[in-house]
């Protein structure tokens, strides 16, 4: 293993009408509260109307930044921060899935800062402040209601960039699995994509001796591919929406990455795709884990073997290691297919005319991949297995 600390200030409250703890919560920050929400599936599932009843009742005055948007944006991120300087804001509820999340993370740290929140984005300056923020998580996603990242896409320049600071974790955050119930069934499956995709990401790396850290990752996985087919037939089952919103958590809070060096690669080629095409995190993600996986099976066979075999009950009788391992990939690739993950960036109508571009901006804050450092040809080359 290597040296690490463990820091994780986020106070987790889960289960059922959880949400009611927003009366304990909210007065320990003040009464002049921002409410961030995205396009309005809070409006529609009756969880906007139970959040500001109880903020009512606490007297708070309330602000309202909403229409975040599914990979969130800097002209967002701006308009929220002029509300908290122009208002005074005291504390920030996002009320959403990752997006808001992140959205609200940015938000909070430019709203102390005196020029632009890009500046501490882009890593030019680092936040020395921040408003305190909560969440109420409705999306099982990306762990972003118990990390300190957050991604902001810079629609003029089309950049994507994640960011954090010990500044940026929420003071407390609210999972309530019915209120994922509402989630439909595409990005239910997105978010049972990216939460697995942070076990992996976790998982391929050079640092020996970790054998709880592995371990824990495919204990998460497995759970996810156990409970991912049975969830999809019953989108409103307490208990499989529950076991999802945990292990989403789970999989991004430190918890799996500690004493080792994941890669993180993947995500950094799936966000320079979504930072052009604007398209689902957790869909980009389930074309180009695979691609990446095959690509960089040499750096590591014998890692690769072990997910096929405990991951995936790969039968290892009469096969080479490098067989145990592609029948490893596949079997992802079945299982992405089975639950109806896109598969090729032909599935959102991309061809190969960006990969360029996209191989450029990927790599636009230096190299990516811990467990195999890629270069932009590699990247490019992840692409065109991909299309
Ligand atoms: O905007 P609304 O109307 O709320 O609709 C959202 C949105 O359209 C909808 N939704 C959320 N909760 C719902 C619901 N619909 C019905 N019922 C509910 N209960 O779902 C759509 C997607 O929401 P979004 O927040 O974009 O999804 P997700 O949580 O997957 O977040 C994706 C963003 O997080 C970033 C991604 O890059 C992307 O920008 N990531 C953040 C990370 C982090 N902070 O740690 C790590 C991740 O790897 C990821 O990169
Ligand atoms: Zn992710």
């Amino acid at each position: 293993m290597k040296n690490f600390t463990f820091y994780n200030p986020t106070k987790l409250i889960f289960g059922k009408g959880q949400v009611e703890q927003l009366r304990n919560e909210i007065p320990k920050y003040g009464k002049r509260i921002l409410l961030v929400y995205g396009g309005g599936s809070i409006k529609r599932n009756g969880l906007y109307d139970q959040i500001t009843a109880i903020l009512k009742d606490l007297g708070a005055a309330v602000f309202e930044l909403s229409g975040v948007e599914p990979n969130p944006r800097l002209s967002t991120v701006h308009k929220g921060v002029d509300i908290c300087k122009k208002e005074g804001i005291e504390l920030l509820l996002a009320v959403g899935g990752g997006s808001v999340i992140d959205c609200t993370k940015a938000i909070a740290v430019g709203a102390k800062y005196d020029g632009d929140v890009w500046d501490i984005i882009t890593r030019k300056a680092s936040p020395q402040d921040a408003v305190p923020f909560g969440t109420v998580l409705t999306l099982a996603a990306t762990g972003s209601e118990m990390n300190s990242g957050s991604v902001i896409t810079n629609w003029e320049t089309k950049e994507k960039i994640g960011w954090g600071s010990r500044l940026s974790f929420p003071k407390f955050s609210i999972l309530d699995p019915v209120n994922t119930y509402t989630v439909p069934k595409d990005h239910t499956v997105y978010g049972m994509v990216d939460m697995m995709s942070h076990a992996f990401e976790q998982y391929f790396h050079h640092t020996p001796n970790t054998p709880l850290q592995d371990r824990m990752c495919e204990s998460l996985l497995r759970t996810v591919i156990e409970t991912a087919p049975k969830l999809l037939e019953d989108l409103q089952n307490y208990e499989y929406r529950e076991t999802i919103l945990y292990c989403g958590t789970m999989a991004l809070n430190g918890i799996l990455g500690m004493g080792a060096e994941g890669d993180w690669a993947t995500h950094g080629i799936e966000h320079a795709v979504s930072a052009v095409y604007d398209i689902p995190h957790g869909g980009g993600l389930a074309i180009l884990f695979p691609n990446w996986m095959k690509y960089c099976l040499d750096e590591n066979v014998g890692r690769f073997k072990q997910m096929a075999v405990r991951v995936f009950d790969v039968d290892t009788n009469g096969k080479s290691d490098r067989e145990v391992a592609l029948e490893g990939i596949q079997k992802l690739r079945e299982f992405w297919n089975r639950i109806g993950a896109p598969n090729r960036l032909a599935d959102y109508n991309i061809d190969d005319s960006n990969i360029g571009l996209m191989a450029e901006k990927a790599i636009s804050n230096g190299p990516l991949g811990r467990f195999k450092k890629l270069s932009k040809e590699d990247i490019a080359e992840i692409y065109r297995m991909s299309l």
